[in-house]
């Protein structure tokens, strides 16, 4: 059911069902969460079962603040510390090795464990709720079924999982994409998943550039080619190329649409189109909503405008091409 996130009720109605073990899915700035407490490994097994996530891909423990971290963290090493005192509350997320004994499950076995501390004010009273309840930390993958596009808006985690579980609804999510993954577990820091967070900012806070997530990297389902998939096929290509394919698609029955920020549509033509923004920014915003509302159309295919090679571009551009690969 849907609860406004910006009533005190609703928001102590959520810690308690948190901390009795049952799932609450909640507005952060990225994308929504699908969460339970991070130290009962039957709720978090419930994450996986509903997601119908494989047991072995980790979820990201969220946090009050960067103290919460260290229930979960032996300690911070420097480029994880430096990281958590530049952009918490924020959009990042740290691998960091795991404290013995806690949140196994979530963690997904491995001996490292990822956290955030999210900026939502309605995450940010749902996590304090739930710790004046005893629950440290809440994981919460991206509350979408595995593979699937993430949801930013209240009524996308609706239609993936029906009007039982709890939803607090905190309106659009302002970042539009998943958070920037830095692993600081091993010798040099990698950017695991890019987000708004760019590259440039993270390596300007370690004072060092990032390696390039390696064989040894731990395994982060977001990195895998195909996810954030539409029904539909999609299919990215450049500005010369789409231009082309439209000509000579002419009159054709073909259910499809074009999401662009430079190519118009042939004149007369009637294929849907939306209009990526110019911005990077506001087109991670609004990108996840586009490619579900499309998708809602029952088409074919959605043919899609690659974005700039630029490096603000590059969450963006991540997450086409995964969705282009399913
Ligand atoms: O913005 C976000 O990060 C959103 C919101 C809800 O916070 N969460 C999110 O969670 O995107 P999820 O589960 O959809 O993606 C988390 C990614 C996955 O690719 C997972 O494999 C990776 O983080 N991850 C989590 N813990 C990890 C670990 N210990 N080692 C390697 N990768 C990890
Ligand atoms: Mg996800």
């Amino acid at each position: 059911m849907l609860l406004p996130g910006n009533d005190a009720e609703a928001i102590e109605r959520a810690a308690d069902a948190l901390a009795s073990g049952h799932l609450v899915a909640f507005p952060t700035e990225t994308v929504y969460g699908l969460g339970a407490r991070a130290d009962d490994d039957l709720a978090v097994s419930a994450i996986f079962r509903l997601k119908g996530r494989p047991a072995d891909h980790p979820l990201i423990v969220h946090v009050t603040d960067a103290s919460g971290a260290l229930d979960f963290a032996g300690h911070l090493g420097d480029p994880a510390q430096r990281l958590v005192d530049a952009f918490w509350p924020g959009p990042l997320t740290i691998i960091v090795p795991r404290a013995p004994g806690v949140a196994a499950a979530a963690a997904g076995g491995q001996d490292t464990i990822g956290l955030r501390c999210p900026a939502h004010p309605v995450a940010q009273a749902l996590l304090a709720a739930a710790r004046a309840r005893g629950v440290r930390g809440v994981a919460a993958p991206s509350a979408n079924r595995f593979g699937r596009i993430s949801p930013t808006r209240a009524q996308h985690v609706v239609d993936e999982f029906g009007d039982d579980l709890i939803v607090l609804d905190g309106g659009d999510c302002e970042v539009g994409i998943e958070s920037s993954i830095v692993d600081c577990s091993g010798f040099t820091p990698a950017l695991l998943r890019p987000g708004q967070i760019s590259r440039k900012r993270i390596e300007a806070v370690l004072g060092a550039p990032l390696a390039a997530p390696g064989a040894d990297s731990p395994r982060a389902s977001g990195t895998l080619e195909s996810h954030y998939a539409p029904r539909a096929k999609l299919r990215l290509m450049s500005a010369q190329m789409l231009n082309t394919a439209l000509q000579m698609l002419g009159d054709s029955a073909l259910k499809l649409a074009v999401y662009s920020r430079t190519v118009a549509l042939p004149p007369g033509s009637r294929l849907e189109r939306r209009t990526m923004p110019d911005d990077p920014d506001r087109a991670a915003h609004e990108l996840f909503a586009t490619l579900r509302e499309l998708d809602a159309r029952n088409l074919d295919l959605i043919w899609v405008e690659e974005p700039p090679s630029e490096a603000a571009w590059d969450g963006v551009r991540d997450r086409l091409s995964r969705a282009a690969a399913a």
